[in-house]
């Protein structure tokens, strides 16, 4: 954990060589969300082959750029791309960049995903504000506690920050934007469900589910950091069947047509906050 913790330090220590001010929010861009990255005025754009100790991003979708400057007006910070536990990553790889942002001192965080809706009144294109979460991951937590980051046992009833929630309600209905509201299951992958599989997610209490998110989240809050999490709805369980499949390219053009709507959205927040 010492090892873990240096490396934290050294990545903090190069990116702090980079900026010029500590941003307020990190973003977290999932699968064909990248866009919002295209919006950062000034930006200082590091790829992560070039960050020390950062993993490269496979995943479809992905870019793999860390992007400060400005949005809305805030010093802000970008992940262009993920890292995800299905890529055969650790979930301290996968959980990594979460670290150094609340080591930097960064107290917001922004999370984005295309799931698949499992809520019956959920459709392609719809944005999601994540209420709340189901974790069927690996725990990122699991071993030694960082006693600097955060307490050995977490609460976790209050994590997506209702403050933000409320901002992000009002400036979606200024700009016209119907969203959903709901709660995010998060399973390992890399493969998708099985039609019994949704089925008995909507049963034990998910709106949406996908692949990421809840471990970055997870350590978000053992951190301190507050958070807001969204999600696109890029495929609909009630849709699928035995001639209808689920197509990683189907999920990451979906997400793509949203991406739009949830850059401006992000950014009227980001004003608020
Ligand atoms: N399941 C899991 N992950 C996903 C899905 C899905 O249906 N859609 C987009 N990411």
């Amino acid at each position: 954990m010492d090892k873990y913790i240096r490396q934290i330090d050294d990545t903090v220590d190069f990116l702090r060589t980079r900026i010029s001010e500590t941003p307020c929010a990190a973003i977290v861009l999932g699968s064909g969300l990248g866009k919002l990255g295209d919006h950062i005025g000034n930006a200082t754009t590091i790829p992560y082959s070039e960050i020390p100790n950062f993993k490269t991003s496979t995943a479809a979708g992905h870019k793999g750029n860390l992007i400060f400057g400005m949005l809305a007006g805030k010093p802000v910070v970008a992940m262009q791309g993920r890292f995800h536990y299905y890529e055969g990553y650790t979930m301290q790889e996968v959980t990594f960049p979460v670290r150094v942002f609340a080591r930097m001192g960064i107290k917001t965080l922004f999370v984005s995903n295309a799931a698949g809706g499992v809520n019956p009144d959920f459709h392609v294109g719809d944005l999601m504000i994540i209420t709340d979460h189901i974790n069927r991951m690996p725990n990122p937590l699991v071993g030694p506690n960082m006693e600097e980051f955060g307490p050995r046992f977490p609460d976790m009833t209050t994590v997506y920050s209702r403050r933000i929630r409320t901002i992000a309600q009002r400036q979606a209905e200024v700009m016209g934007i119907k969203l959903k509201e709901g709660v995010y299951l998060a399973s390992t992958g890399p493969t998708y469900e099985t039609l019994a599989e949704y089925r008995y997610f909507a049963i034990i209490g998910a709106d949406a589910v996908g692949m990421s998110t809840v471990p970055e989240v997870i350590v978000a809050r053992h951190s301190g950091m507050e958070i807001f999490g969204m999600s696109v709805i890029t495929n609909e369980a009630a849709m699928l069947s035995d001639t209808c499949l689920n197509d990683g390219n189907d999920v990451v053009e979906a997400a793509d047509r949203a991406a739009d709507r949830m850059t401006n959205l992000f950014e009227n927040i980001i004003a608020e906050i």
